[in-house]
């Protein structure tokens, strides 16, 4: 049965293959260009050397639901963008030298949320589903239970040691991963003072945003979230059918101002653009009401780009002679993947990509710790039988044992479920390729959910060799505050680099070598 299975299948793809050009590069052919890519690799890897520097800067980029089959296809795409088959090209994170493997798991759950998660790369220590900046100790929704039970950020920690601190995310700033760098709550929910539950209010529990404005002076904040800033009765200025969410008549905006000299709000295009950041210490960017758009129905005339918030920040954040520590979210490639919708998760991916490589351009490797992880991955899968080359949003070239196509992209749960009557719609390329289609999902959920496997966690820069094996992920806060000397590691006894110096000592190394080679080959 199999074995007549397989050759059906193999008659298939032949006939299939001879109908479509696949794209095989010609000097792919030859051994030479596998071994001299492998030689090239192999010379990186063996000149290595581990950066024990403290880390003046450290970077945090977050892909929210970033899994690595996210990465994967993002990639191909990206690739398949450029005109290439896709499957060769490299993302910049692709090029850092240290990973490792990230567990993700919350305290109380085997499938773990934003909040949970972000409470363990951002304080050191793991949380329970859907709670902030608090231990396991605190149950969700539970206020009374956040007292005594609070864990500090390495963002609180790095501005308590005299650097500058910003959050940029293409959500609302608010939303569950910035939130656990200065937030202490027992409900993600809890944005405004009016989405708390009447124990939180009667219990003195404080929104999210109100946090966000009084428990820590960040220095950069940008993203959506706008309506939370604001009291009922106040117009959006972009939409005048939004009004603000606060019960309690503050204006938040106006509260975060005071008291700060150098400091702007903007929240359009235009007002972000006038931003001089060799005048701004402090800037708040809230572009839309709630999150921001997606990449690829963003209007670039009203709302900046994740590269372009990236760069802004990194130019304010590094006047501080003290350095800074930096969280960069892509937060909607997770919002993509709940829909259902891999075009958006991945076009969201690789803006998120673009991001990573404009910091790599505008800091120094030697005295700044980039980090890029996620917080948990997705039910999406690719794969099927498809030759190079094709489109990754495309269709395999096989026939399902329906005599129907389907796509390499896929979900094992969520909104794209279409088995009705006993069958499912066949697709073609078209169709899956537009912009608003959803690959089929095996069991239907209005909202397809996280994954459970371990992420990636890609790393350069000082002390990035830290991250190697397989870790639990509040292990990454602590790799951070370690790198950067902040507390409980004040004692790391790692010296700044002397950038002059650090030139010496290679350029010994280099003769050295050479040294040894012309004598070895003479
Ligand atoms: C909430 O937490 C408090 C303090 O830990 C505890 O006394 C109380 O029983 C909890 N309430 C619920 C509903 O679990
Ligand atoms: C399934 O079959 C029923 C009964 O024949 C029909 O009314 C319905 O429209 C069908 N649904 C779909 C999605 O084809
Ligand atoms: C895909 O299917 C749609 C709907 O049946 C059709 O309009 C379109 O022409 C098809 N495209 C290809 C490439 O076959
Ligand atoms: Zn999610």
């Amino acid at each position: 049965m199999a074995g007549k299975r397989m050759y059906v299948l193999c008659g298939l793809l032949i006939f299939i293959s001879i109908q479509r050009t696949v794209s095989v590069y010609e000097e792919e052919l030859h051994a030479s260009y596998w071994n001299n890519k492998g030689k090239q690799a192999l010379h990186t890897a063996l000149n290595i050397q581990p950066n024990l520097h403290q880390a003046k800067n450290t970077i945090l980029f977050l892909g929210d639901g970033m899994g690595v089959t996210t990465v994967t296809a993002a990639r191909i795409l990206k690739g398949q963008k450029a005109g290439r088959s896709g499957e060769e090209t490299s993302l910049v994170m692709d090029t850092f030298p240290h990973l490792a493997l990230s567990k993700t798991y919350n305290v109380d759950q085997q499938m773990p949320d934003s909040a949970g998660t972000a409470t363990a790369y951002l304080c050191g220590v793991k949380a329970n589903y859907g709670t902030l900046g608090v231990t396991a100790a605190t149950p969700r929704y539970n206020c009374s239970a956040t007292y005594g039970n609070e864990v500090k950020s390495v963002l609180y920690r790095a501005k308590q040691a005299g650097k500058s601190v910003g959050i940029v995310t293409t959500t609302r700033v608010q939303h569950a991963s910035p939130g656990a760098s200065y937030a202490h709550t027992a409900n993600r929910g809890w944005y405004a003072d009016s989405d708390l539950s009447p124990e939180a209010v009667a219990n003195g529990c404080r929104d999210i945003a109100y946090q966000l404005v009084h428990n820590i002076e960040i220095n950069v904040i940008l993203g959506g979230g706008r309506e939370y800033m604001f009291p009922r009765d106040m117009q959006d200025p972009e939409y005048p059918s939004v009004k603000g969410d606060r019960n309690d008549g503050q204006n938040l905006i106006v509260e975060w101002l005071k008291n700060k000299k150098k400091a702007k709000y903007v929240w359009n295009k235009k007002q972000f653009d006038d931003v001089n950041p060799a005048k701004t210490d402090f800037l708040m960017g809230l572009f839309e009401p709630k999150d921001c758009r997606y990449e690829i129905e963003r209007n670039p005339l009203s709302d900046p780009s994740l590269t372009e918030m990236t760069e802004k920040a990194i130019k304010i954040l590094s006047r501080n002679p003290k350095g800074y520590f930096l969280f960069v979210e892509g937060g909607r490639i997770d919002h993509g993947h709940h829909a259902g919708r891999a075009i958006r998760s991945l076009t969201e991916a690789i803006e998120f990509d673009r991001a990573i490589g404009r910091a790599a351009e505008l800091t120094n490797e030697l005295d700044t710790l980039t980090i890029v992880t996620a917080d948990h991955s997705h039910v999406f899968s690719i794969g099927g039988h498809s030759a190079r080359g094709n489109p990754i949003l495309g269709v395999s070239r096989g026939i399902a044992d329906d005599k129907k196509r389907f796509t390499l992209a896929g979900y094992a749960n969520g909104p794209g479920y279409q088995f009705f009557n006993g069958t499912r719609p066949d697709v073609n390329e078209t169709i899956a390729m537009g912009k608003e289609y959803r690959q089929q999902a095996t069991v239907p959920l209005d909202s397809e959910t996280h994954g459970i496997e371990d992420v990636a966690i890609y790393a350069k820069g000082p002390m990035s060799h830290l991250f190697h094996g397989v870790q639990e992920q509040n292990y990454i806060a602590h790799v951070m505050a370690y790198a950067a000397c902040l507390p409980p590691y004040e004692d790391c006894k790692l010296n700044h680099p002397n950038h002059a110096a650090s030139v010496y000592p290679s350029l010994l190394l280099l003769l050295i070598g050479l040294t040894i080679f012309s004598v070895s080959s003479s």
